[in-house]
């Protein structure tokens, strides 16, 4: 799977795909993470990508012709699935959008910034659009390792104990049980008596009841689902 990222601010993703699970699936040649920088494909000598709207209005605006020159050039090159604008009126992601994204094989992240983008590449380019949360961040950087993340995760192979993406909150339908680990008692706070029982049947009845009982005080909205 590969995911190209067109963005006016590539330094804030240089990090979030340098360690760990996302690190570790890229080595493992599972995914290839590609960021671009918008200004690159800027026609202009001052590099710049936004220009202000049109009717008036405070804010500038980012122009089609540097992100449909970035599009076309990679579409060229090979096929994409989707083009995802990363916007706060997008649908909202759930775990359900993140299953069905990690079965395509390349997809292209638009990230915002400024008032917005020019409706046009919105309309011509674009496939889907999704948000992260209802609230406004400053650009598209953010959602979009959200998104890489969230999608990378769950790509065959990309997690060592393979279950562990499908016992994850919300994959069920269910948040998570409660975890602990050693020592059993600190300062007098003892983790549950079933869970040092070894009794696999009383731990399992255990769990399930308590991802029950989380969802329903937590998430009465998915336990009505
Ligand atoms: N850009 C700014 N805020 C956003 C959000 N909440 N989701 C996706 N993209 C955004």
């Amino acid at each position: 799977m590969r995911f190209d990222i067109i963005t006016v601010l590539p330094g804030l993703l240089e990090s979030p795909f340098a360690h760990s699970i996302l690190q570790r699936a890229q080595k493992k040649g599972l995914c290839e993470i590609v960021v671009h920088n918008l200004r690159d494909y800027a026609n202009n000598k001052h590099k710049s990508v936004d220009d202000y709207p049109y009717g008036g209005g405070s804010g500038m605006v980012m122009q089609i012709e540097p992100f449909a020159s970035c599009i076309e050039q990679l579409q060229k090159a090979r096929e994409y699935d989707e083009v995802i604008f990363m916007t706060p009126d997008g649908e909202t992601l759930n775990q359900s959008i993140a299953n069905h994204l990690s079965t395509k094989g390349n997809i292209i992240l638009l990230c915002g910034h400024y008032k917005g983008i020019d409706q046009r590449i919105r309309d011509i380019f674009v496939t889907r659009e999704l948000s992260i949360g209802d609230y406004v961040l400053s650009g598209g950087e953010l959602p979009a390792a959200v998104l890489v993340d969230a999608v990378v995760r769950l790509i065959p192979g990309v997690l060592s104990d393979e279950t562990s993406a499908l016992s994850d909150s919300f994959q069920g339908g269910l948040l998570d049980a409660p975890v602990y680990t050693r020592p059993a008692d600190w300062r007098g706070h003892k983790v549950p008596d079933v869970l040092l029982s070894g009794n696999e049947a009383a731990i399992h009845a255990w769990r399930d009841e308590q991802a029950l009982t989380r969802t329903k005080e937590r998430r009465p909205d998915l336990f009505e689902e």
